[in-house]
């Protein structure tokens, strides 16, 4: 979907003020909002060529049409860098509108047309809490990528000592290098193998307050009678057996402290049947039950379970319809499906019950999914 990184031609992208400033600018940057970009009269032809040369087009973005450009960077697994936004503003300031063939899919589709009516909402912004996890040490999984790695990186800006587990090392290196001189401790790490949940509670030492299980896979969407084997095992060992074992792992430095505070992500799937396949659903109630049960065990002895269900969050996170009737009916039903969000308003939903904040809550399941479960 995203043009090639390009080494070699080391410009960086404008900021707002810098790309104004500059004669002949369009006024495009990273900052300016993908639907902006799309409805400038020369951003928007050169967006869509370079759309077209990567053989996708501008319904891939509808999604984010609301995020600032340079928000596609992180989302992007490297497709899509600085360097590339960079070159797109140049190519947009050198473009002739007048002089240039019309640009087919904005003649075929006129403003406005055949899309649902948008009202403009304030984006998200972290409002970081300074402090909020001073002293404290917090295992986070899934930290390499998305919902953990926003939730890792929330953690470490409000000043606590993070264990960052992830299978995969280099969004790992990459959250330690986007936060200089924070607390975080990288382990690579497989949450289903026993070996390594105990090297990750080896690294947390003998205090663990907090807990993010957010390490997750997703299914292919096969209702029961179609599910392999290997699917079921997959999907169940991650999400539900890592957990697990990850959780068994710490509470006991937990009950030695008389607190700690475990947030389990679970899923709109852990909440009805509608939202994914078999495997993908029965693993995420599985973590309902897991937070339920946990929170009522250990809640008087000062330790507290609870679980987000996101909704709709991009990320890396990859899903295959493999099935003709679960997608049909997984389709139909997601209809009612809100906008996408960044990661970090789900790592604002697991840090407030992860902190002191959510002091009083206790085997909760709470929707971080703008109402979707609602519908
Ligand atoms: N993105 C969504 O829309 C969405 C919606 C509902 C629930 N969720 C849940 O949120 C959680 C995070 O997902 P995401 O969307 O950020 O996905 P993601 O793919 O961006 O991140 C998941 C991370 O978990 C890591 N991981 C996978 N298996 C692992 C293992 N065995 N051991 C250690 N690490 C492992 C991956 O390497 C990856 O870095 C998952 O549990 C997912 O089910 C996501």
């Amino acid at each position: 979907m995203f043009g090639k990184k390009n080494d070699k031609d080391q410009t960086t992208a404008p900021e707002d003020s810098e790309a104004a400033a500059r004669p002949g600018s369009t006024g495009l940057s990273g900052d300016t909002k993908i639907k902006d970009w799309l409805a400038h009269p020369q951003g928007g032809p050169v967006l869509r060529a370079m759309l077209a040369e990567a053989g996708s087009d501008e319904s891939q973005l509808k999604p984010v049409r609301g995020f600032a450009m340079k928000r596609l960077i992180p989302m992007s697994k490297g497709q899509f860098t600085d360097e590339a936004i960079a070159q797109l503003v140049v190519k947009a300031e050198a473009y002739d509108p007048a002089s240039a063939p019309a640009d087919p899919a904005r003649a075929s589709a006129p403003e406005g047309a055949g899309e649902d009516e948008e009202i403009e909402l304030p984006e998200f912004v972290e409002s970081i809490t300074e402090g909020r996890f001073a002293a404290k040490t917090v295992i986070v999984t899934g930290a390499g990528s998305g919902i953990g790695r926003a939730t890792a990186s929330r953690i470490a800006r409000e000043g606590g000592r993070v264990i960052a587990v992830d299978i995969k090392e280099p969004g790992l290196e990459e959250l330690v290098a986007e936060n200089p001189g924070a607390d975080i401790v990288k382990v690579v790490a497989n949450v289903t193998e026993q070996d390594d949940v105990d090297a990750i509670v080896a690294a947390a030492g003998d205090r663990i307050d907090g807990l993010a299980n957010v390490a997750g896979i997703m299914d292919n969407m096969t209702p029961l009678h179609e599910v392999s084997d290997e699917v079921w095992d997959r999907v169940m060992a991650v999400n539900a057996t890592g957990l697990f074992k990850l959780s068994r792992a710490v509470i006991p430095a937990m009950l030695d402290a008389h607190a700690g505070s475990i947030v389990n992500i679970t899923s709109e799937a852990g909440l009805r049947g509608s939202a994914a396949g078999l495997a993908y659903t029965a693993s995420k109630h599985a973590v309902v039950g897991i937070t339920k049960s946990s929170a009522f065990m250990y809640g008087p002895q000062g330790i507290r379970v609870n679980a987000v269900a996101p909704g709709p969050v991009i990320t890396g996170i990859e899903a295959s319809f493999d099935s003709e009737l679960g997608g049909r009916r997984i389709r139909t039903a997601m209809g009612a499906m809100p906008t996408p969000v960044g990661p970090e308003s789900l790592a604002a939903s697991i840090t407030f019950l992860l902190s002191d904040d959510g002091h009083n809550v206790n085997g909760a399941i709470l929707p971080s999914d703008g109402g979707w479960s609602a519908v």
